[in-house]
């Protein structure tokens, strides 16, 4: 297959799946180490290389999943608390064997601006999920309100100007690998020629 096919079909085949879907199977810590590995080659404006990576594997989850669902609870106004949410909160940490929380460490001169940071760190995570699709893991990138809470960036080691960015579950399908659909790109473009 010559690279230009192995960037499309990795690329088309990358998959957002939850890990209720995921199978009760481990992931080899050499494979997170080459995503991680991946991502750390992302373009960054003025290599400030803002991305954070906090790995949650065995019983991390277990705490993690706990912290989750209580933040959830202490953010969201009681009128919109939604116990199935509270529960779920705490289940998706524990049905993936590899969480991993992404932050964005903020320069401390802040000449590069907060949202290059923030989009530099976007480049990191589909490195990575690209990097997953590869070793046929699918992956779900989660930012819920706890999942981007200053309070999940503390909890990640991040200080009050850095942002914690969501997490990323990440596992091997327990089913078929997933298809997924766009509408046409036709419709996002416009060629200007002159
Ligand atoms: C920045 C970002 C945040 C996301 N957050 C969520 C989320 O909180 N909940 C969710 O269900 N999906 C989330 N997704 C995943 C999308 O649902 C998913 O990418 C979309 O359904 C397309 O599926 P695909 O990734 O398999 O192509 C997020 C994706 C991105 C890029």
């Amino acid at each position: 297959m010559s690279l230009i096919d192995s960037v499309n079909q990795v690329i088309r085949d990358r998959r957002t799946l939850k890990p209720k879907m995921m199978a009760d199977k481990q992931v080899d810590p050499s494979v997170i180490q080459e995503m991680l590995e991946n991502a750390n080659w992302a373009p960054t404006h003025g290599l400030t290389e803002p991305w954070r990576f906090s790995v949650f594997t065995g019983s991390a989850r277990e705490k993690l999943a706990k912290f989750l669902a209580e933040t959830y609870k202490t953010l969201t106004p009681a009128e919109s608390f939604k116990q199935n949410k509270y529960e779920g909160m705490s289940q998706n940490a524990m049905l993936a064997p590899v969480v991993i929380a992404i932050g964005m460490k903020r320069q401390p001169s802040k000449k590069i601006p907060e949202l290059d940071e923030i989009q530099a760190v976007a480049c990191a995570v589909q490195n990575m999920h690209l990097t997953a699709t590869a070793h046929g893991l699918c992956a779900f990138w989660s930012t819920n309100i706890a999942a981007i809470s200053e309070e999940m960036a503390r909890y990640t080691g991040l200080n009050k100007e850095d942002r914690a960015l969501g997490l990323f579950y990440v596992g091997y399908p327990d089913q078929d690998w997933p298809t997924g659909s766009r509408q046409p790109v036709q419709d996002k473009i416009r060629w200007v020629g002159e």
